[in-house]
């Protein structure tokens, strides 16, 4: 079989399998993300996990979060109450929400300039000075981040999103039991392997330091001890699959999602107490964000539960496409 080369981004990577496997011809176009699949007379695109059946509008829609915000609201989808502050006078406006709010400026990505849990107007004020540039703010979410995938604006997997942990068992040091997690053969370095291995920044430190922890300290046997407060799997964090578990009305919700984003192919990103029971109803609970190339890995390899090949599934959409043609 053709195999990908090294220099190959994750998702993609999966998708280059994938089609290999359908006997599609696969090429590189010289950067890690962008493969020509070809197939009788036809040809097209993958990049990460989109394809050239994706619309561009839904993409460019995704990327910017204030659109997002403004697509939930029209369409009554569970979303964090927000304001969009587009200028210092504006700051006013946060006063219709409740705080603690999350601020994020609305013209960076990849999670700068985001400030979770702001506790008061002095605060608001503070933060949006540092940056000094549009930004949304919004009320917080509680409960757990969930990575929701739909293709074709159907439902087809769910993971939970673990932040980075270690599990005690009343022996070892914290430090020691990172390094044994990290020995696993799915953790590589960045976006290679199928997890990352976790490493030990100021921001595990100080996370430890505020719950009275240390590198040094034992946690008892089974006891799971969070090393950070957020983050998925690029710092070291984990998905368990979940899918089996998602509520038809949940389902349901998140086809609507998709279509309303006009992605066939999306990652929503639900901050919720849990996905068994319908979201809508349940108190702070909602969408954080939506990714028009979402990961896929995590679905294919979560820790536990069971793996979805969703690059199967984007393949067997493309199908549907083409024969469409
Ligand atoms: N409304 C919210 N309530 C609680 N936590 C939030 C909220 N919005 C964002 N977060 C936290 O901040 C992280 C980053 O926010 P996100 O909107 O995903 O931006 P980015 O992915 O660009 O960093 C989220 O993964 C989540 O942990
Ligand atoms: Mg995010």
């Amino acid at each position: 079989m053709h195999t990908a080369p090294e220099a190959i981004e994750a998702s993609t990577r999966l998708l280059f399998d994938e089609a290999t496997k359908r006997g599609i011809a696969c090429e590189l176009l010289g950067d890690p993300h962008t493969i020509l699949m070809n197939q009788g007379e036809h040809h097209w695109y993958v990049r990460g996990s989109r394809t050239s059946f994706q619309s561009s509008v839904g993409k460019t829609i995704a990327d910017i979060k204030l659109v997002t915000k403004r697509i939930c609201r029209h369409f009554n989808l569970p979303t964090a109450a927000f304001v969009h502050v587009k200028k210092a006078e504006d700051l006013e406006k946060v006063a219709s929400l409740q705080y603690p709010l999350v601020m994020k400026p609305v013209d960076l990505r990849h999670g700068e300039g985001v400030v979770v849990g702001i506790p008061d107007m002095e605060a608001s004020q503070r933060y949006y000075s540092r940056w000094n540039r549009p930004a949304i703010f919004e009320e917080m979410l509680e409960g757990r981040e969930y990575r929701v995938l739909c293709i074709d604006f159907q439902f087809v997997a769910a993971a939970w999103r673990k932040p980075a942990f270690v599990t005690g068992d009343g022996q070892h040091t914290i430090e020691e039991l990172i390094a044994e997690k990290n020995r696993h053969p799915w953790r590589g370095e960045g976006h290679q392997g199928y997890l990352t291995r976790i490493e030990v920044d100021d921001l595990v430190q100080e996370y430890l330091t505020d719950r009275g922890l240390t590198l040094q300290s034992v946690p008892a046997d089974g006891e799971e001890v969070k090393l950070r407060k957020t983050g998925g799997l690029s710092t070291g964090g984990e998905a368990w699959d979940v899918t089996d578990l998602v509520c038809d009305e949940n389902r349901e919700l998140f086809g609507q999602i998709a279509r309303a984003c006009d992605l066939n192919t999306i990652g929503i990103d639900m901050m919720c107490s849990s996905l068994e029971t319908p979201i809508v109803g349940q108190e702070k609970a909602g969408i954080i964000e939506v990714n028009a190339s979402p990961g896929l890995r995590m679905h294919h390899y979560p820790m536990q539960g069971t793996p979805r090949n969703v690059a199967g599934l984007i393949l067997d959409m493309v199908e549907r496409n083409l024969q469409r043609l």
